[in-house]
């Protein structure tokens, strides 16, 4: 499927994707207001099959929290020397929409932000909860956002994705961009790299819960042994996360574990606001 002049293999990740989630579709939009949002409507519409949901252009993507999530396209061509192309390859922006079912949902975008660094590269690291890092700039967000219909829950997992330099305005840490490690690598070609590797770790997810992904999170986990800051004032030293995915810090009244929706960490020093702590997924 061509759309905005990318090549999106819409079909062949369809039949790949239902070899593990069997009547899952690929959809590819040139431009939506959010994928996330788009999935919500339709799933309280009625449409609450499995799907991957691709939008070249969000005109009002969402972050956690309720931020904006910028995928403004890469930096002007003109202010370029490399020249890597146009706006609609700046970033790639999906979401996943499917029941789901763990015992316990602990951990679920510790599991998804995994999938992602796994799959493409393993410079990558994750910041708890949510985000993927590349040298300590955000080159990734997660945004997962759950409705239940008769005792079903119903998961929209969306996922942005810095693919060429995209501008930084109103961040006060330069944003990371993935050509940076695989020059050449469009939005498709992540996709098709990523998706299957996604699907499948949300399965085991649902099968296992986080026990699975709780060795491989540490391994790539950018807050370990850092300093951090707590949005009520604690300071402490990152320790990985435990069983659940909560984030242990070692601080001067004993080791903490972090799930609460209400705080926030940052590594101390950073430039970067906090990052506040979403739902407990
Ligand atoms: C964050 O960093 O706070 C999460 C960012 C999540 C962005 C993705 S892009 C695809 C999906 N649609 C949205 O509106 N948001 C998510």
């Amino acid at each position: 499927m061509s759309s905005g002049g990318l090549y999106w293999p819409a079909q062949a990740l369809q039949q790949e994707l239902a070899a593990h989630l069997p009547g899952i579709t690929v959809e590819v939009l040139d431009t939506v207001d959010s994928t996330n949002s788009e999935l919500m409507r339709r799933a309280r519409a009625g449409r609450r099959e499995p799907v991957l949901l691709v939008a070249e252009r969000q005109t009002a993507g969402r972050g956690r929290l309720g931020r904006t999530w910028h995928s403004d396209g890469p930096v002007a061509d003109a202010a370029r020397s490399d020249g890597v192309a146009g706006a609609a390859s700046g970033a790639l922006t999906f979401s996943l929409g499917l029941f789901l079912a763990p015992q316990d949902w602990s951990g679920l975008s510790l599991a998804v932000g995994l999938a992602v660094a796994r799959s493409l590269h393993p410079a990558l690291q994750l910041k708890w909860p949510n985000d993927i890092w590349l040298q300590g700039r955000k080159l990734a967000g997660i945004l997962i956002e759950t409705a239940s219909f008769a005792e079903r829950r119903y998961v929209i997992i969306g996922i942005g994705i810095n693919i060429a330099p995209r501008e930084g305005t109103g961040l006060s840490t330069a944003p990371a961009w993935l050509q940076e490690l695989l020059p050449g690598l469009d939005a498709p070609a992540v996709l098709q790299r990523l998706a299957p590797a996604l699907v499948q770790a949300v399965l085991l997810f649902e099968a296992r819960g986080f026990a699975p992904f709780h060795a491989p999170f540490q391994q790539r986990d950018a807050l370990a042994g850092r300093a951090v800051v707590l949005s009520d004032g604690t300071v402490g030293s990152a320790a990985g996360v435990d069983a659940a995915g909560a984030l242990l810090v070692h601080t001067a009244a004993g080791m903490k574990h972090i799930t609460s929706a209400e705080v926030s960490v940052r590594p101390a020093g950073s430039l970067d606001g906090p990052a506040t702590v979403g739902p407990r997924f």
